[in-house]
């Protein structure tokens, strides 16, 4: 029990950490003057000679990959995600000014370690956004950016995961005009942000209400979509229930099939009036077929009459409320698993660290 802290497990301290990483991930980084973001740690190689970007990473950190390219995506800069392990077999084409940025909490893991060996061999400018100070992928790569997360010690990540995406919607606002005041404001109020999230959550209220279903499904849109992905493979590692993330829309295109009375769907219902309205009529094909809803939104309001569970989280910049919804999902993983009694900090079959490819 020795650095537990008094919580049970590793995995709910490191949910809890979430308020300070955040807060490190910047510590430092973001300057405003005149309301310009300065992102002094990142490498000006990078910052010159920008053309496109191509993410690699594996498990969690490839989801904060497909966050990372989506906010470059909205900055006007070509950015794609790739899983580490399919890099080298989709045979990218690395042209001049291509940066490849390798997202690894440990910085060890072999498939992102290769696929960064891959992109160095084939002359990209390589950059290491890790949590481990002069880590394999730190080495490897031509300049590093640390999370700050802290040392995580449960093998399914969580503040890593948070201060990844905080790294990356700093990298991606720095990368715009360098003005951003909306943004940089909502970064010095997301710690307390999300130490309300955690201090207000019902998540464990509502794992009582669902826990034995016979599946988990989650769903989202543009930011949120990666979210429901993070959700599902949280809930599946810890849980060992069946779990899937799936873009709102596609859920007609096939997984509708498989939606019961026992197959709670979690919708990630933020984003705007164009996506909500989009994502609430997938929830309403749910309802239909009288799946449990649990809403995770910052409008409560708007799923009054739509949802059977609803997770609130505060209102903030749109790059950042994928941060707040997570920690929802964090929580209802770890409850989940709590009551059917897992081994949450050491999942069978899993580590913490893949150092094979
Ligand atoms: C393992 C862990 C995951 C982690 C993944 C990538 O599969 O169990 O929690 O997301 O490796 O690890 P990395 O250290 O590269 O972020």
């Amino acid at each position: 029990d020795v650095g537990k802290s008094g919580y049970d497990h590793f995995m709910l301290k490191e949910i809890y950490e979430q308020p300070q990483a955040v807060r490190q991930a910047t510590r430092g980084r973001v300057s405003e003057l005149d309301g310009t973001i300065e992102l002094t740690a990142f490498p000006t190689a990078m910052r010159n000679e920008l053309d496109r970007v191509q993410f690699v990473g594996c498990g969690t950190s490839y989801y904060a990959t497909r966050y990372g390219a989506a906010l470059l995506r909205e900055r006007g800069v070509p950015a794609q995600a790739f899983v580490a392990s399919e890099y080298g077999t989709e045979r990218v084409p690395t042209e001049d000014g291509t940066v490849v940025v390798g997202v690894t909490q440990s910085g060890e893991t072999a498939d992102t370690l290769a696929a960064l060996r891959d992109a160095n061999g084939a002359g990209a400018t390589t950059l290491a956004v890790t949590n481990v100070v002069g880590s394999s992928a730190a080495r490897e790569c031509d300049a590093a950016v640390y999370v700050r997360a802290g040392p995580e010690i449960s093998v399914a990540a969580t503040k890593s995961f948070a201060s990844q995406q905080v790294t990356l919607a700093t990298i991606a606002s720095a990368l715009a005009d360098g003005t951003d005041r909306p943004f940089l404001e909502s970064i010095r109020d997301l710690p307390a942000q999300v130490q309300r999230v955690l201090d207000r959550s019902n998540a464990r209220d509502v794992a009582e209400e669902l826990v034995g279903a016979d599946a988990y499904f989650f769903i989202g849109r543009g930011y949120q979509h990666p979210v429901a992905l993070e959700g599902a493979l949280k809930m599946k590692e810890i849980t060992y229930e069946h779990a899937e993330g799936f873009p709102a829309g596609e859920l007609k295109h096939g997984p509708l099939a498989l939606v019961t009375d026992r197959t709670p769907v979690v919708a990630l219902v933020t984003g705007g009036d164009d996506l909500v309205e989009k994502t609430l009529s997938n929830v309403r094909e749910v309802e239909a077929r009288g799946a449990p809803v649990v809403a995770v939104t910052d409008d409560p309001d708007g799923v009054d009459g739509v949802a059977d569970h609803v997770l609130e989280v505060p209102e903030t910049h749109r790059y950042l409320v994928p941060v707040l919804t997570n920690v929802q999902l964090q929580l209802l993983a770890y409850w989940t698993a709590n009551l059917l009694d897992r081994p949450i900090d050491k999942p069978r079959n899993l580590a913490k660290s893949v150092t094979v490819e």
